[in-house]
């Protein structure tokens, strides 16, 4: 299958250093309510997360952005899944947004650190029942020798557990990724795109563009 004909024209922004300012976090929240404010985006905060395992191969899966922090974001998985593992072993990870309608990317380098206990128990608790159950019962990136098996072992615990407060399993929580670098990318006219570099290095921002 061919995909030659389909390209898309960008033409709907433009993106300058002067416009980010001196905070390109402040400028992804701009970015980022943009993304929340337009019909045609579903889920605003789902990212492409990419992480390495110890051979250097990298892998990529979407998550849901939870919190925007000044400096971080957080996320939340099962410690003990692939990526959870991964991270373990290398925190080093990339978090991208891309946004159709707006015609808009971000890509996000950093650090990760477990979130707080506390900060996990919070965000469970928030959780509807039924989420709360799925995140106790699935052995994210296990494999599974039927769905089967996977919905009875659900439905078992949701009849034993009914109108009980669950509480939070160890290997369940937050990641912090702790912000170094930050893309913004805006589709330009003939492929001329808009792209500006961000790193943090000694506390200050330095912004540079990239060509596209
Ligand atoms: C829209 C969307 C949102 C998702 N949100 C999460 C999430 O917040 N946390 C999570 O662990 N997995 C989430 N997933 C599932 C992951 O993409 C992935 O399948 C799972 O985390 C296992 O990944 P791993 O085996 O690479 O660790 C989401 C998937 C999609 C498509």
């Amino acid at each position: 299958m061919k995909l030659f004909n389909h390209r898309k024209f960008y033409d709907k922004d433009s993106l300058s250093v002067d416009e980010i300012g001196d905070n390109p976090i402040s400028f992804f929240i701009k970015w980022f309510n943009d993304a929340e404010k337009s019909d045609q985006i579903i889920e605003s905060n789902a990212m492409t997360v990419s992480t390495v395992d110890i051979n250097n191969h990298p892998s990529s899966r979407v998550v849901l952005l939870k919190e925007i922090k000044d400096k971080s974001l957080i996320f939340f998985t099962n410690y003990n899944s692939k990526k959870g593992k991964e991270i373990e072993n290398n925190p080093n990870i990339c978090a991208s947004f891309y946004w159709p309608p707006l015609e808009r990317q971000v890509i996000i380098k950093g650090i990760v650190k477990k979130t707080s206990e506390h900060y996990s128990d919070i965000y469970f608790k928030s959780r509807p029942f039924q989420s709360q159950v799925g995140a106790i019962v699935s052995n994210q990136s296990q494999i599974i020798s039927s769905y089967d098996e996977l919905k009875n072992r659900y439905d078992k615990f949701l009849k034993e557990n009914e109108n009980s407060s669950l509480k939070r399993p160890k290997h369940w929580g937050g990641f912090e990724l702790f912000i170094q670098e930050i893309e913004f990318w805006q589709g330009r006219e003939s492929r001329l795109h808009n792209r500006v570099i961000c790193n943090l290095i000694d506390d200050k921002w330095s912004l540079k563009l990239l060509s596209p």
